[in-house]
């Protein structure tokens, strides 16, 4: 196998190696990526998560404090002393651990006051919520439960692996991103069949920062009889005039069935939720896997109730967030740079080739800036980039010492002609 142009995807699966053998060669490749300083994976941090990041790279093995843009606390509300406070309360009450499932003694009031504030949040009248420990099985278990092999998922090709892992137990197609006629060949050759037919996509997908056409996806999937999911994990905190997400920025917050999300990103925490119908809610809360063999989150949770509250009550924080990527964008593009499709706090730098990609995160390392270098299978074979998460809380200086990193990296490697 070539290293120079493999990625994690290569060691999935490989003929004729069993489990130890295939550990070993991916062994031998984790050591040809520490051996280029191409190792940004799984990096130990020092600190909490936040705008600068105390990390241990193979240049500074006991940390150093590197301006930061790896964490997609997009409002900085990790780090809020309201919500941390309100999390330490919450232990306080009651304890450390939620001890068993929801379905078998795991639920809590602290649940139960999250589910009503985050169907709330959604402004959707009589719809309801249920929360799963992650976001990544607020999709997966859902979907398992909703969708059979008698019903088809019809996916934007770009959305989370989540949603795949969701739809292993139906009949999946996926369409071309944001591809709208692409959308449609598969609704109108899917018109006559199948029980239930669900197009699935991201509010803002995770990659590319772009958003989903909302109102022609909606519309079409109304014209071929399907209903709509959203994920709207990296928009929700970001996008809309009162920080309700992408479907707010387009007025459809209440034209979709479901709606999914993350505690992870903008709402400081971990757990997901989902939120829809309070028939089709009352059914996960009962028939989906997780709700039943799977521990729900902690008391540290309690937290998450203050996140909520605080889109509200501190909307400078979206403001802040809305000036940085502003900023950020105008800067890169000053030397070159182009980010893309992006409308949203993530700002991707595509180089393309993977090795390439992996010199330009060891370069920027060095000028002490942290970035996630995306290879495939998250982004195309193609489209390797650096991607970053702007926060509320970059200060303008942080800002400062990450462009001139790129414009570093640019003159070295030339990265300007690969980006767009
Ligand atoms: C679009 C999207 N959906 C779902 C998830 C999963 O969320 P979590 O990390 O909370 O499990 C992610 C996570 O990165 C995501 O980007």
């Amino acid at each position: 196998m070539d290293f120079a142009t493999a990625t994690f995807k290569n060691f999935e699966n490989i003929e004729g190696h069993d489990i130890y053998a295939r550990a070993t060669v991916f062994g031998n490749f984790l050591q040809y990526m520490k051996d280029n300083g191409h190792m940004n994976y799984r990096l130990q941090n020092f600190s909490g998560c936040g705008p600068e990041m105390c990390v241990k790279t193979s240049i500074h093995q006991n940390g150093f404090d590197y301006v930061s843009f790896v964490s997609n606390d997009y409002l900085g509300f990790t780090q809020h002393p309201k919500v941390k406070a309100a999390a330490i309360q919450g232990i306080t009450d009651f304890g450390t651990g939620a001890g068993a499932s929801p379905l078998i003694g795991g639920h809590f009031s602290y649940h139960e006051i999250l589910e009503e504030k985050i169907a709330a949040f959604f402004k959707r009248g009589k719809d309801s919520s249920v929360i799963y420990t992650t976001g990544y099985t607020a999709n997966s278990a859902t979907l398992m439960s909703l969708l059979q092999k008698e019903d088809l998922a019809i996916v934007d090709m770009a959305v989370h692996a989540s949603i795949y892992e969701g739809c292993i137990l139906t009949n999946t197609k996926t369409f071309l991103h944001n591809h709208m006629e692409s959308l449609e060949r598969i609704l109108k050759a899917a018109r006559t069949q199948y029980r239930t037919k669900l197009v699935i996509v991201d509010g803002v997908y995770s990659q590319d920062g772009d958003i989903a056409p909302l109102r022609e996806i909606i519309s079409l999937a109304r014209q071929y009889g399907a209903y709509v999911m959203v994920d709207d994990a990296h928009g929700t905190g970001v996008l809309g005039a009162t920080g309700r997400g992408a479907l707010e920025q387009l007025d459809l917050l209440h034209e979709v069935d479901l709606i999914s999300g993350t505690f992870s990103k903008t709402f400081a925490n971990i757990g997901g939720y989902v939120i829809a119908n309070p028939d089709l809610i009352n059914f996960l809360k009962f028939q989906s896997r997780q709700q039943i063999f799977s521990a729900t989150s902690t008391p540290a949770a309690a937290g998450i109730i203050k996140a909520i509250e605080l889109i509200d009550e501190e909307p400078q924080w979206q403001l802040k967030l809305w000036e940085n990527i502003n900023y950020f964008k105008k800067g890169l593009l000053d030397i070159g740079i182009d980010t893309g499709t992006t409308g949203s706090a993530i700002i991707p730098v595509k180089i393309g080739d993977p090795h390439k990609t992996g010199d330009a995160g060891k370069l920027l390392l060095k000028a002490g800036i942290y970035t996630n270098p995306i290879l495939y299978p998250a982004v195309a074979k193609k489209d390797a980039r650096i991607r970053m998460s702007l926060m509320a809380t970059h200060t303008r200086e942080q800002l400062d010492k990450a462009l001139s990193a790129f414009e570093f990296v640019n003159q070295k490697l030339d990265i300007a002609g690969q980006s767009a």
